[in-house]
C-alpha cells in the first residue's frame, strides 16, 4: 500500500488547486451539543465518556508513556503483518515484537486490533500462498492471541485503486475465480479469498470460544462520493461485500488516510457512508487516521483541525462507530512524515499537541449526537443474501453461536463483550429456537455504576440497572435456528451480563 499510495498522491498533486478549493469550497461547521459540564483531558477519556475508543498505532520501541495515557486502543504499526510473523507454511515466526505490544496494551486497559492477516502488501513469505496455506496462516495468528485481541483485520486493502470497484488483480485475489461470468464472486460456485478467509477465521473464534470480532479494512472507501460527487464505487464494492458475507464479518475499517488525491479527500458524506455500512449491523471503525497537510493549505493549525473535527464528528454522530485509531503519534513518527497528518510534533516520547490534538478533544468531549435511526431496513443475518459454498479446505463453521442452554421453542440470547476502562460495546444474539418466531424481547440487569448510551437495531427500555430490549419492525421476525443481533454501548463496567429471551 505504501508505494500504491504515494504514486497515488505524487500523481494527485498536479490537482492540488482543485482539491484544496474543493474541499474548502464544501467545509461545514458541524452542529454538536453543548461541551459536558466536566471536559476530560485526554483523548481516551473523552472517547470513553462518549462510549466508543480511541486507539493508536505503535511499534514496540515506541511504547512511550503518552501511549497508555492518551489512547485506549493499540494497533501494531507493523508487527503483526504476515511479513514478520508468517512462515511460508503458514506457521508463525519472530512474535516478539507483537507479544510486546499486546502486552502493553493489556497492562494499560487497551485494546488491541490485529492488523493484518490476508494483504497483498507485505506478504512475506506467504506471497503466492494457496488458500489452504492462508487457512492455517489466520487459525494460527487468531489461536495466538485469542481474545486479548478485541478486532482482526482479516482482509486488509482488497479493492483495486482508481475508484474502479474492483477487486484487485494481484495475488491473493487472483486465486478468485467468477465461475458464472456474472461480474461477481459471490455465486456459491465462484471462489473469492475474502469470503474463504473470513469463513476460516470465523470457524476459528466460535471454536475457541473467542470474542474477537473480525473486521474488513480499506482506504478511500471513507465517502459516498469522491472529489467532483463522482460515485465512490471502491466503497460501494466494499459495501457489498460486507453485506453479502454479513455473516462473518463483524466490522468494518475506513482507513481514513485523506490526502489530496481525488478519491482520498474529506467529502461531506462521510457520516452518511459511516451509516450505511452501520446499517448492515455490523461495527465501524475510523482505523489509519491522518489528515495531509495538503488538505488545509499546508496549514497544520486551525484547518487541520477543522479536518480532524470534521471525522471525528462523523464518527461521533453514528451511534455504531465504536473507535478511531490514528495512525502514529506525531507527525515526524509517521510513515508519511512530511504531510503532517498527526496530533502531535516531536518525537522519541518528548511530544507537543497540536491544534488538531485540541480539536479531536474538544469535539470528543461534546459526546455523540446520534442521527435518527436508520430508514433503509438492514439486512439482517437470518436471511444471508447469498449460499457461501463450503471452504474446500476446512469444515464450514456453525451459524450461529452455540448458547449456553439449547433453544427448543421461543429463543435464546447470548452477549459478546469489547471493553475497555469506563465504556463498553455489547452484540446481543438472539436465537429462535425449533420454531420460527415474529418478535422478541430481551431483559437484563447491568450493574451497578454502568449505563446505557446508544443502542441499534433493538428498541430499548431503561438505561441502567434492568434494561429491557425489543426487536424493531425488521428484526422481529427471526427463522427457526436462525438469529439476529443487536447492540448497545455503555458507560461504566459491565461484566456477568445474563440476557432472558422472551418470544412472541
Ligand atoms: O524496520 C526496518 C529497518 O530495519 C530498515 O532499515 C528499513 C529500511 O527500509 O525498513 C524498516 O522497516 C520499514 C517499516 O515500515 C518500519 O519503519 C519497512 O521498510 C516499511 O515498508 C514499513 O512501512 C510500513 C508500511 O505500512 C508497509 O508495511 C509503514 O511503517 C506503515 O505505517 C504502513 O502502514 C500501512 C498499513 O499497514 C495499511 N494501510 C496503509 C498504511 C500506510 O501505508
Amino acid at each position: 500500500m505504501t508505494s500504491d499510495l504515494r504514486q497515488r498522491k505524487k500523481a494527485a498533486r498536479i490537482a492540488l488547486p482543485t482539491a484544496v478549493l474543493l474541499l474548502i469550497g464544501s467545509a461545514v461547521v458541524v452542529q454538536s451539543s453543548a461541551p459536558a459540564a466536566a471536559a476530560e483531558t485526554t483523548l481516551r477519556a473523552a472517547a470513553a465518556k462518549a462510549g466508543l475508543f480511541f486507539g493508536v498505532a505503535a511499534s514496540p520501541n515506541r511504547l512511550y508513556p503518552i501511549v497508555g495515557q492518551e489512547f485506549s486502543q493499540l494497533t501494531p504499526e507493523n508487527d503483526m503483518k504476515p511479513d514478520r510473523i508468517a512462515t511460508s507454511s503458514g506457521g508463525l515466526q519472530n512474535t516478539s515484537g507483537a507479544d510486546t505490544l499486546v502486552n502493553h496494551a493489556q497492562s494499560n486497559n487497551m485494546l488491541v486490533r490485529g492488523h493484518t492477516l490476508v494483504w497483498h502488501s507485505q506478504a512475506g513469505a506467504l506471497q503466492g500462498a494457496s488458500q489452504a496455506t492462508l487457512n492455517t496462516f489466520i487459525g494460527n495468528a487468531i489461536n495466538r492471541w485469542g481474545s486479548r485481541i478485541a478486532y482482526w483485520d482479516v482482509v486488509n486493502e482488497a479493492l483495486e485503486d482508481n475508484n474502479t470497484g474492483r477487486r484487485r488483480n494481484q495475488w491473493p485475489h487472483t486465486m478468485n475465480r467468477d465461475a458464472n461470468g456474472d461480474g461477481d464472486f459471490f455465486d456459491a460456485g465462484d471462489t473469492d479469498v475474502i469470503r474463504d478467509s473470513f469463513i476460516r477465521a470465523k470457524q476459528v473464534v466460535q471454536a475457541g470460544g473467542l470474542t474477537t470480532k473480525l473486521c474488513i479494512n480499506d482506504y478511500d472507501v471513507d465517502g459516498l462520493t469522491v472529489q467532483g460527487g463522482t460515485p465512490n464505487r471502491k466503497a460501494d464494492a466494499l459495501y457489498d461485500i460486507v453485506r453479502n458475507y454479513r455473516q462473518y464479518i463483524d466490522c468494518v475499517g475506513f482507513q481514513a488516510h485523506f490526502n489530496d488525491n481525488p478519491n482520498s479527500i474529506i467529502t461531506n458524506d462521510l457520516q452518511a457512508n459511516i451509516q450505511r455500512f452501520a446499517d448492515l449491523g455490523v461495527e465501524v471503525h475510523i482505523t489509519e487516521l491522518d489528515i495531509d497537510d495538503d488538505l488545509s493549505n499546508n496549514d497544520i493549525g486551525a484547518g487541520q483541525a477543522e479536518n480532524y473535527r470534521k471525522v471525528v464528528r462523523a464518527c461521533l454522530n453514528v451511534a455504531q462507530c465504536t473507535g478511531i485509531t490514528v495512525w502514529g503519534i506525531s507527525d515526524s513518527e509517521s510513515w508519511r512524515s512530511s504531510e503532517r497528518g498527526l496530533l502531535f510534533t516531536g518525537g522519541n516520547g518528548s511530544y507537543q499537541k497540536k491544534a488538531a490534538y485540541h480539536a479531536v478533544l474538544d469535539e470528543l468531549n461534546k459526546g455523540r449526537n446520534p442521527t435518527v435511526p436508520p430508514t433503509t431496513p438492514p439486512v439482517t443475518p437470518s436471511v444471508p443474501p447469498t449460499t457461501p459454498p463450503v471452504d474446500p479446505t476446512t469444515p464450514p463453521p456453525p451459524t450461529t453461536t452455540p448458547p449456553t442452554t439449547p433453544p427448543t421453542t421461543g429463543c435464546s440470547a447470548t452477549v459478546s463483550l469489547d471493553s475497555w476502562t469506563g465504556g463498553f460495546v455489547a452484540t446481543v444474539r438472539v436465537t429462535a429456537g425449533s420454531a420460527p418466531i415474529s418478535g422478541w424481547s430481551v431483559q437484563l440487569t447491568l450493574p451497578s455504576g454502568a449505563s446505557v448510551t446508544n443502542t441499534w437495531n433493538a428498541n430499548r427500555t431503561g438505561t441502567s440497572g434492568t434494561v429491557r430490549f425489543s426487536n424493531v419492525s425488521y428484526n422481529g421476525s427471526v427463522n427457526a435456528g436462525q438469529y439476529t443481533e443487536f447492540g448497545f454501548q455503555g458507560v461504566g463496567t459491565a461484566t456477568g451480563l445474563t440476557p432472558v429471551c422472551t418470544a412472541s
